[in-house]
């Protein structure tokens, strides 16, 4: 597929074709073309992570689930105003195998076509973080796969030192950015659905428990304040008979209108009951963005897919270019109002603008936040209006500040880094990979957060089309 990097306004469609079209090529460069200049605070590393398949199956890259790939994980490396692009696979053993078969291992969409290779698709490709020494590229259906930090060589599977109450974690550990305890959550279509662990500043597992849950769902992320845990069970149900019977995931998460979405909040202390509230509508979210107490209330945003089936049929899809808009590839923001006391939940619709990968100040994570940042929809109705801008959200005010790219291009998850380690909140800077189908390269643009609807102090073309991942974050040198 290659009409996209020549069509004066290729679509969005084609845009998924092209940034997920796998370019098995690991980097290892300083980075020269750059437009601008590096602001000199920036001294540290930008990891990022997503799915690029090696070994493809005989279908093609289309065939592929939109989850599908191998973990290719990218370390832009910041040093007094120069850029260094390294990636490297997560060489996991499954990973090792099938290069040297040269077979392709299976997925969701298609399975392994050798006894030998068949297996949970474990490729850790949907986040990158860094506690305790550990960098870790996570992903939600196996443990966490340590990396070296410096050279991304493997170090293997960490199992939270023996104390995995389920088969995997997810990708979205929250830190809290006052204690440095990580909190993380697990999910499976058996019992216990839910499990929940703590791990402290020193790397050692405080906490393992295994938490009660209505029905097994896919629970993406999950999000923490100072004294509660919240656990957003959507409506989407992960059935263990086609899991079992051989017909794989895409069978077995099934969306289901007739559930609304039902939100977990227990507080941290180990022991807590879990109370499952309801919430108001059906609904679906990957990504809460940030949850706080204020006024005896649980206040969290998130981005909420209104229709979970529609939703799992694009994923199911996307790759093949086979994208239908608003029906199924739209998350909304959204402000639930949790009171853990007497067990109610409200919703509030912030904007019919669809919006993914919200982010803040990570050093806010679990606290009140002013500001938030999201990939968001252009103005213009459907698919192809989706990740045209990146916006920037006053809680304060609600207004919202916008920077739209150009016909061709695309954004990622913007990720905020502070100019300094006393930086007040948005003083700093937004690392945002723009995916540009004219030139088949992203750039790396470093924004001012404090000003995103300017032109970028810098923009950094990358030498491989890599893609723009899920998500990945930043790591300050020391
Ligand atoms: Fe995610």
């Amino acid at each position: 597929m290659t009409t996209h990097a020549t069509s004066p306004r290729p679509t969005l469609a084609e845009m998924f074709a092209s940034i997920l079209r796998p370019n098995p090529n690991e980097a290892d460069y300083a980075i020269t073309r750059i437009e601008g200049e590096i602001p000199r605070e920036l001294n540290g590393t930008l990891y990022r992570n997503g799915p690029c398949q090696k070994i493809l199956p005989d279908a093609g890259p289309g065939a592929l689930h939109f989850f599908d790939g191998d973990a290719l994980v990218h370390a832009i490396r910041f040093e007094d105003g120069t850029a260094h692009h390294l990636s490297r696979y997560a060489r996991t053993e499954s990973f090792e195998r099938c290069e040297k078969t040269g077979r392709y291992r299976g997925g969701i969409n298609i399975k392994a076509s050798h006894p030998e290779d068949e297996g949970p698709n474990s490729a850790p490709n949907t986040n990158i973080v860094f506690h305790a020494g550990r960098l870790l590229a996570m992903v939600e259906v196996a443990p966490p796969f340590e990396l070296n930090p410096e050279t991304l060589a493997p170090r293997g599977t960490w199992d939270y030192d023996g104390k995995m109450l389920g088969m995997s974690t997810t990708a979205h550990p929250k830190i809290d950015g006052r204690t440095g305890q990580m909190l993380i959550h697990g999910y499976q279509p058996l019992e216990p659905y839910v499990q929940l662990y703590v791990v402290e500043p020193d790397g050692s597992v405080s906490l393992a428990e295994a938490i009660d849950a209505p029905w097994p769902s896919m629970m993406h992320d999950f999000a923490i304040t100072e004294n509660y845990v919240i656990f957003p069970l959507g409506s989407i149900y992960f059935d263990l008979e086609p899991m079992m019977d051989g017909r794989g995931f895409g069978e077995a998460v099934q969306g289901r209108h007739d559930l609304n979405m039902k939100i977990g909040v227990r507080r941290r202390e180990p022991g807590s009951p879990t109370k499952w509230i309801d919430a108001p509508s059906v609904g679906f979210m990957f990504h809460p963005g940030n949850a706080y107490e204020k006024d005896g209330r649980i206040w969290m945003d998130a981005c909420t897919y209104e229709n979970p089936t529609g939703l799992l049929e694009d994923l199911a899809t996307a790759r093949s270019g086979a994208v239908r808009g608003e029906g199924g590839f739209a998350a909304h923001p959204y402000l639930y109002e949790i009171d853990p006391e007497a067990g109610t939940c409200k919703e509030t619709k912030l904007s019919d603008h669809a919006a993914e990968f919200p982010r803040l100040d990570d050093r806010l994570v679990g606290y009140e936040n002013r500001w938030g940042y999201a990939g968001t929809a252009a103005p213009a109705s459907g698919a192809e209006a989706y990740f045209r801008r990146i916006t920037k959200y006053d809680r304060v005010s609600g207004s919202s500040v916008h920077r739209e790219t150009v016909a061709g291009q695309w954004v990622g998850e913007p990720i905020f880094v502070p100019r300094g380690v006393d930086a007040a909140e948005d003083d700093g800077f937004i690392l945002n990979l723009v995916y540009d189908a004219h030139r088949d390269r992203p750039a790396l643009d470093i924004l001012d957060a404090r000003a995103i609807d300017r032109d970028p102090l810098a923009r950094l073309w990358l030498e491989e089309r890599i893609s723009l991942g899920f998500h990945g974050n930043w790591l300050q040198a020391t």
